[in-house]
């Protein structure tokens, strides 16, 4: 069924985390979420960033910038210890942030990058807000990509396989971060729906959006003199960030029931109004989804919410 925003009701009262929100799509749906109303916290890891977006944006909501750096676990635990200290509950968590390709680096623990950013701190920072995500009956969504279709994790993935892929393949990593981020989503669901928990998880995708997720990439192969280029071309070749941001607005909406995937159905889903889709192949069997669960818990040494 076709949704519009209008259907978002007001948000007044109403509290969210997004990740990433300095940039592109966070940004978008953080100025949505504002607008109608709510308090957002933008959870970046440039605070001078932050503070730009947050400026940018017109209430009668409020905004609050905190610095956090996905890539750093111990930066995870303290953007969690602030936000615990200032808030009860939380409504949302939109595990947004992302980084895309590029070379191979590592975060301050030693993980790969991209699994570290995408998934491995998003999933830190999930089991760190659970408790304010619990009492406020609250819902986490995971931004995904229509790369997850090419993920190739499986049930018989190594902890070596996600921390430190060799041969490094910078957009094969990109995949399988945002096939975890589709396995994380349906698996959060499922065992918070066992435990009874009030938490529900949704995961969507933004179409291929314009962006900096693919400007920073030529930036770090150093031709970033080709930016304003590729940034002409995207502007007429792709739908815009605040298009891109509809699926998430659409995922943190109530009519959109746990455990669903927000996306657009148009030109091989690149565009478009989000819609429900099927999950990819790639995110639908249990036993994969445990099995990441299962080296996730041993990455990152604790146990995972539910
Ligand atoms: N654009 C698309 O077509 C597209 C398609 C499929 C999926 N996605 C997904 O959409 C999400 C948002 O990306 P976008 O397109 O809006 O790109 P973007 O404009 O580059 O935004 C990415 C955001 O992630 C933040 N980030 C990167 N590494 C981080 C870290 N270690 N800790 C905290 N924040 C970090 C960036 O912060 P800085 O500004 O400080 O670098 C930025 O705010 C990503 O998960 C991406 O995979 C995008």
């Amino acid at each position: 069924m076709t949704w519009n925003p209008r259907q978002l009701a007001q948000q007044t009262g109403r509290t969210f985390v997004i990740t990433g929100a300095n940039s592109g799509i966070g940004r978008e749906a953080a100025r949505d979420l504002v607008a109608r109303g709510a308090h957002v916290v933008l959870a970046v890891r440039d605070t001078r960033k932050g503070e730009q977006a947050k400026a940018s944006f017109s209430g009668p909501g409020t905004s609050a910038v905190h610095e956090l750096d996905l890539a750093d676990l111990d930066s995870v635990a303290a953007f969690a210890k602030g936000v615990s200290a200032e808030h009860e509950s939380l409504n949302a968590l939109v595990c947004n942030a992302g980084v895309m390709g590029g070379p191979q680096l590592f975060t301050a623990q030693g993980h790969e990058r991209q699994m570290g950013t995408n998934h491995l701190g998003h999933a830190a920072l999930v089991t760190a807000l659970w408790p304010l995500l619990h009492s406020g009956g609250g819902r986490v969504v995971l931004v995904s990509s229509i790369a997850a279709r090419g993920g190739r994790l499986s049930a018989d993935t190594t902890r070596e396989q996600l921390v430190a892929p060799s041969p490094y393949v910078g957009q094969a990593v990109y995949a399988n971060t945002k096939q975890a981020n589709l396995l994380f989503a349906q698996e959060l669901h499922r065992r918070a729906g066992k435990a009874g928990s009030p938490v529900s998880a949704v995961a969507c995708h933004p179409g291929v959006s314009d962006t900096a997720l693919f400007t920073r990439q030529l930036s770090e192969r150093g031709v970033g003199f080709l930016n304003p280029v590729a940034r002409a071309v995207m502007k007429v070749a792709l739908q815009s960030a605040h298009a891109g941001a509809l699926p998430t607005l659409r995922a943190l909406d109530h009519s959109t029931p746990s455990g669903a995937f927000v996306g657009p159905s148009a030109v091989g889903q690149m565009r478009g109004k989000p819609e429900l889709l099927d999950v990819y192949s790639t995110a639908k069997d249990p036993a994969v989804a445990a099995r990441l669960w299962e080296l996730t818990e041993e990455i990152l040494g604790a146990p995972l919410p539910v």
